[in-house]
């Protein structure tokens, strides 16, 4: 199962750039650039993620990012993520990235754009990964902040294929967004938010009344409200779920526990991602394995994950139709 679930063609649409940032790295660029973390070793970085909740991740998260400074560092921090991800069968990524936390410590936008820029124009050309990115605002920061960063990224609105929502969910309901998210709509760009991870179902209707979002991240808050279910499957609605994700920030206490399976049985148009990859323990492989350990899940349920994704991924239609038949080889 190990070596089918390794070969399947996985397409990653739930992923934080900043997430991807491993302790060895993080110890190395603290090094390059003379910043200091309160960490003596990278043991001691991993000892310090133990997460209560989503608050608890999040102020590491943006602690950890302090150690990037500059644009190869960006180039770095993604490659070092495009490699590990195509080592694992991964071959289509879509990146969130955090411009707000980036710009709040001095670091320019274009320093964070163009060295992501180089990193997705080398994993095209040496690891034959394909990559789209999406800008993420922070729903914990003013509603303006977030269309003063969409208009600030005027010049690489060419290579965005969508803006998301992420960061502390409670109490910054999708709503907020909506000036934002209705520039983005005029501007060509897809809509995608995180919702119903730790807030509660109706941030899922409202990402879909008011975000007119094309995918929900996250969601598995869905199943307390059946009307919501029902409305999710009719419409197909993507939902991108990130099971260790949820394991590390205590949506549940054990897999087993996960709601995916009844998620599943509902009929919903599932995916499975990895999120923070460097903070949850483990990238995409180790999530599906994980579904497999808990739910004993057959090779024909991860068929139909993997072929969720693809379909629901934004990429050329040609890419689409490579990677559908390099599934197809998988059955
Ligand atoms: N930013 C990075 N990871 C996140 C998550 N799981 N939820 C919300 N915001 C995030
Ligand atoms: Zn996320």
């Amino acid at each position: 199962m190990r070596d089918f679930l390794k070969a399947l063609p996985k397409a990653e649409l739930h992923l934080h750039i900043e997430g991807t940032l491993e302790p060895e790295l993080m110890m190395a660029l603290a090094e390059r650039n003379g910043v200091r973390l309160p960490y003596a070793s990278v043991e001691e970085v991993r000892a310090a993620y133990d997460f209560s909740d989503l608050q608890s991740f999040l102020d590491l998260y943006f602690q950890g990012m302090s150690v990037l400074r500059t644009a190869q560092d960006f180039e770095d921090l993604a490659m070092d993520y495009f490699r590990r991800a195509a080592d694992e069968g991964v071959v289509h990524v879509e990146l969130h990235v955090d411009p707000q936390a980036h710009l709040a410590r001095g670091v320019e936008l274009a320093t964070v754009m163009e060295g992501l820029g180089r990193a997705r124009r080398r994993a095209e050309r040496e690891l034959d990964l394909s990559t789209a990115m999406i800008l993420a605002f922070l729903r914990d920061r003013p509603a303006e902040e977030a269309l003063d960063l969409l208009e600030r990224a005027a010049p690489y609105w060419e290579t965005l294929d969508a803006v998301g929502l992420d960061s502390a969910e409670v109490g910054n309901p999708p709503a907020k967004f909506a000036e934002a998210f209705r520039r983005a709509s005029a501007l060509g760009l897809a809509r995608v938010a995180h919702a119903g991870e730790e807030g509660p179902p109706d941030y899922i209707r409202e990402a879909l009344d008011v975000l007119d979002v094309c995918r929900v991240d996250h969601g598995v808050r869905c199943l307390e409200d059946p009307t919501l279910v029902a409305r999710l499957r009719d419409e197909a609605m993507v939902l991108t779920v990130c099971p260790l994700s949820n394991l590390r920030l205590r949506v549940v206490e054990r897999l087993e526990d996960h709601p995916l399976p009844a998620m599943l049985e509902a009929g919903l148009n599932l995916t499975l991602n990895s999120d923070d990859p460097a903070y949850f323990g483990g990238g995409m492989l180790d999530n599906f394995l994980a579904c497999r350990r808990a739910f004993g899940w057959s090779r024909e349920v991860f068929l139909g994950l993997a072929s969720n994704a693809i379909e629901a991924a934004f990429m050329s239609e040609a890419r689409r139709a490579e990677l559908r038949e390099r599934l197809a080889a998988c059955r």
